[in-house]
């Protein structure tokens, strides 16, 4: 993974003095809240319902064991011993005091981590593909491209002051894992039919209160123009972006009001302009880049405990079947590590249970591990005769719960119980659907079904993308839950269809059970999914079960 150089460090460090004085200054009463809210937020500091909460990045999702260690020790010390792992790769820290905030931003750069353009109107923490370096799939790495993004996009003076938030996603394969359509702008490494690669460019997706699927703006860049090209992006999206109203000022509308074509010959025209002004070191910068990312030393060892294991162990087999995905070694598996266990919060990890992931990675796992959209954390790098001993240490910590991709395996926001902008819970509801399902142990019989919530418009949940999605809204002071249906986040993104009248809090997770269980009446055998299910028969027969009192009203 990236190593600091002396330039990073020498960075961070004055970025964190530079903070350590903002606060002091507002803690003697120099500086108001107003004046001091740019400046904490360019430190992902933000105001919550109860505290502070600070948002660290965990650019692209790569984590060492001694960062997430670090992770642990800072939840230990300084907040309340657990961290909430986000959709856009970052943790979340609910409860860290002011006056502890610099002393944290110095223990994450002493293990070259930060929470630099965690929040703020700025290019955000640049997310990717969590199986990245490990994914059959894969053309190649995607994190190099990412972490070029990363360092270009960095106190660049020109999009500090963008009329909004800007975020930037990067993949590389056929499938999706990084909802590259949601985001605002996104780099997808492709091959040609000449078998070159260059980048597809999408640009203008993005989820909150007006959701969009990204539009591809160039369907293949030579890999030498990528930071003019995305430069020449920003730069038309800065000067042509609306300032006058904050819910019209992200690039999607920009896009949808000027039209994807008026936007590329935008772009196109700024590319000529600034193109000649890089002169190739980007490219040599990249090449040092991807010379810290090698593939993993990657052992041989017979596969027989795995297959012992598997055999006559039905528990082991489960989470086997279940959390377990391709690796692009046959012997080697990417094992991902549910933050779902049923009742839990989904994506808060104690820090014992980070301490026991770290342990796990340097053990087991090429000391790589990853956070995904999914809330979820990753061992990319397992050689399949650890799996046996790294599932048994999981289970000892609540972390070895059989659920990916399944009906439990939720997205949900903060919402009411921490967030100040929310207008309903969405914690509970994801906990109560978790334990029903559990309760009714129909879970691997559903199959793949993505249930993703968020508590309020804002959609930090990706509710819009859910297969099924949950919005908690506030209907004259009474939480209200709306459903969309048929949402999806992968490479054939869609944004769902709103099933109709919402439910109230005691009657959500019944609705969502009825509905469940209607669409196991409906498919057409076990292999179709709901998703597919869904696509095939069109929301009339899901609406049906999920208001049976107007179908009988109908009848009557
Ligand atoms: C608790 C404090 C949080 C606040 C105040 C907050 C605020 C917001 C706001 C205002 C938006 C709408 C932006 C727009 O449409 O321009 C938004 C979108 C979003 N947030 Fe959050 N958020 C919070 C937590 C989270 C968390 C915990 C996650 C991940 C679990 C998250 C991920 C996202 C995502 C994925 C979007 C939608 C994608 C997009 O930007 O279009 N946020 N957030
Ligand atoms: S969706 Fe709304 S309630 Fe949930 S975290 Fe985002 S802003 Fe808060």
């Amino acid at each position: 993974m990236y190593k600091y150089n002396d330039f990073d460090e020498a960075f961070i460090r004055a970025r964190t003095a530079q903070f350590r004085k903002q606060v002091e200054r507002r803690v003697a009463g120099n500086l108001t809240e107003e004046e001091f809210r740019p400046l904490r937020l360019m430190n992902g500091l933000y105001l919550q319902l109860h505290a502070y909460m600070l948002r660290v990045a965990i650019p692209y999702g790569t984590l060492n064991a001694g960062q997430m260690r670090q992770l642990a020790y800072i939840a230990d010390k300084w907040d309340r011993g657990y961290g909430h792992f986000t959709t856009r790769q970052n943790i979340q820290y609910n409860w860290p005091k002011l006056t502890d905030v610099p002393d944290i931003l110095d223990a994450l750069a002493d293990v070259e981590m930060h929470a630099n353009q965690t929040s703020g109107n700025t290019i955000r923490n640049v997310t990717s593909d969590h199986f990245a370096g490990a994914a059959v799939d894969e053309i190649e790495d995607p994190r190099p491209v990412a972490e070029l993004l990363r360092q270009w996009s960095t106190d660049h003076p020109e999009f500090q002051f963008l009329g909004r938030k800007f975020k930037i996603a990067v993949g590389a394969s056929e499938h999706d894992r990084a909802v590259l359509k949601a985001h605002d702008l996104a780099v997808r490494i492709v091959k040609n039919e000449a078998g070159e690669v260059g980048y597809e460019i999408l640009v203008g997706g993005g989820l909150g209160r007006t959701p969009m699927i990204g539009k591809v703006l160039h369907p293949f860049l030579p890999r030498e123009d990528l930071l003019p090209y995305v430069e020449a992006v920003l730069t038309v999206y800065n000067t042509l972006g609306r300032r006058d109203n904050k819910y019209k000022a992200r690039i999607k509308i920009t896009v949808h009001e000027n039209g994807i074509d008026e936007i590329r010959s935008l772009v196109d025209e700024q590319f000529a302009l600034i193109r000649p002004t890089f002169s190739g070191y980007d490219q040599a910068f990249l090449e040092e880049i991807r010379a810290h990312f090698p593939a993993p030393a990657y052992v041989n060892a017979p596969l027989d405990a795995f297959e012992t294991a598997y055999e006559n162990d039905p528990v082991f087999r489960s989470w086997a079947d279940t959390n377990l995905a391709e690796h692009k070694n046959p012997s080697y598996a990417i094992a991902t590590i549910s933050i779902k266990k049923h009742g839990d919060t989904p994506g808060d990890a104690t820090s014992e249970q980070m301490r026991v992931m770290a342990d796990l990675a340097e053990e087991f796992a090429h000391d790589e591990l990853r956070i995904s959209h999914e809330q979820n954390v990753i061992l990319p790098h397992v050689h399949k005769s650890h799996l046996p001993a790294i599932h048994a240490r999981l289970k000892a910590v609540g972390l070895a719960t059989a659920n990916i991709g399944l009906v439990s395996d939720i997205i949900a926001c903060p919402g009411m119980d921490y967030c100040a902008l929310a207008t309903a819970r969405s914690i509970p509801v994801a906990q109560q659907i978790a334990l029903r399902f559990d309760e009714l142990k129909l879970e691997h019989e559903i199959g793949e079904l993505k249930i993703k919530i968020s508590g309020c418009i804002n959609a930090c949940g990706h509710h819009h993308v859910g297969h099924i999605g949950i919005l908690g809204l506030d209907r004259a002071g009474v939480e209200n839950y709306q459903i969309t249906l048929g949402g999806d986040g992968s490479e054939n993104a869609a944004i769902g269809e709103r099933a109709g009248p919402g439910f109230a809090y005691d009657e959500i997770v019944p609705a969502i059970e009825r509905l469940v269980l209607g669409y196991l009446d409906l498919r057409e055998s076990a292999d179709e999914t709901f998703l597919q299910a869904y696509r095939r028969l069109g929301a009339e027969p899901f609406k049906a079960v999920l208001y049976p009192e107007a179908k009988t009203k109908n009848a009557a």
